[in-house]
């Protein structure tokens, strides 16, 4: 049998600095039961001044290393999912690779929200092609540097922070047992930044029509979860976790509600990160793994959707 990409490490980092709804200033004229209401986001961590996404993506990365406890040198190839590198280049994985001390190679990839579950489906082709034995995928963002703080529709929702899982070629049943990702570019206006190094040599601020992004999102995620099952042999029946990508309470909702999975099989961690983008995912696995709610042999779904429209799934047996 062909080895799988088992999950044999998981870290997270969050930067120290938390805002909640009621310490946003005044002049956004938006209020905490409307952020509550409409997203059910109650606090955010945001980068201090000076910290930027590859001090959270190594410290994530570290810990995912640490827990599986495995030599760094042996980590063989890294990816960083991430759509707020710290410099246009070099790449914010090499970064990672020099503080940990891996080997092999190390790129970054841009998915938006959608790309830890791009930097997994890469990762599972190069553990099943024999590319790669021990790689490291991690999401990290600090998006609070592309927000227009002075645009309540879009400020409140976004937080910053780390996930890393630390991937390993295995025999057996635990790992990643299927994955697709998917593009359709016509939407990127939905969902953008107002620029980038090639058209206005800056990064921009995020760009959203919020209802548009909405309405795709509860259709795109729980048809990405039952095309991925499916290519897995398995149903919504057999999800013991729905670990969707976290913007909005009221998406999760409806993405659970959509393919019939309980609410308390779904695992939300937005009130505290507020949206992460490609954090959001490894930072939910790593709540569920620390309070004990995942356990070993429970399969778990991983949708996202995120600008370009990208979306996907992973799913993974724990
Ligand atoms: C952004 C989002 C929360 C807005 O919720 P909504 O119910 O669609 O609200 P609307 O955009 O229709 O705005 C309704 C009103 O609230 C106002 N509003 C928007 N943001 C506000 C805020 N932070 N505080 C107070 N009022 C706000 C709007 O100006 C609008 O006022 P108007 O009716 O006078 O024009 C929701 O569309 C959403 O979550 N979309 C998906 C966003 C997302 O997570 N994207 C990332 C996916 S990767």
């Amino acid at each position: 049998m062909p080895p799988r990409a088992k999950i044999i490490g998981i870290g997270a980092s969050l930067p120290s600095n938390i805002v909640h709804n009621t310490q946003l200033d005044p002049a956004l004229e938006t209020s905490h039961e409307w952020i509550m209401e409409r997203t059910g986001i109650e606090q955010r961590h945001i980068a201090s001044e000076g910290e930027f996404t590859s001090h959270l993506a190594i410290a994530a990365g570290r810990e995912a290393i640490a827990s599986a406890g495995v030599e760094a040198s042996s980590v063989d190839l890294i990816i960083v999912a991430t759509t707020t590198p710290d410099d246009t280049m070099p790449a914010t994985a090499t970064k990672v690779q020099h503080a940990l001390g891996t080997s092999g190679a190390a790129f970054d990839m841009n998915a938006a929200c959608s790309g830890f579950v791009f930097a997994m489906t890469t990762a599972n082709s190069f553990i099943l092609s024999g590319a790669a034995k021990r790689v490291l995928v991690i999401g990290a963002e600090t998006y609070s540097r592309i927000m227009d703080w002075s645009d309540r529709s879009t400020c409140v929702l976004f937080g910053d922070g780390a996930g890393a899982v630390l991937l390993e070629a295995a025999e057996g049943e635990r790992g990643i047992l299927s994955a697709q990702i998917f593009t359709d570019g016509q939407h990127a206006p939905q969902l953008n930044t107002s620029g980038g190094v090639s058209s206005t040599k800056t990064a921009g601020f995020l760009t959203m029509a919020g209802k548009e992004v909405f309405r795709h999102a509860v259709s795109k995620m729980p048809e990405a979860v039952e095309k991925t099952l499916a290519s897995a042999g398995l149903t919504v029946a057999d999800v013991d976790w729905l670990v969707p990508h976290q913007a909005n309470q009221r998406i999760l909702a409806g993405v659970g509600h959509r393919l019939g999975i309980d609410a308390a099989k779904v695992i939300s961690t937005v009130a505290k990160h507020a949206n992460t983008s490609a954090a959001s995912i490894p930072l939910a696995l790593y709540e569920g793994v620390h309070d004990g709610r995942i356990k070993k042999g429970d399969i778990i779904a991983c949708p996202a959707l995120g600008a370009g429209f990208t979306w996907g799934c992973v799913v993974i047996k724990w």
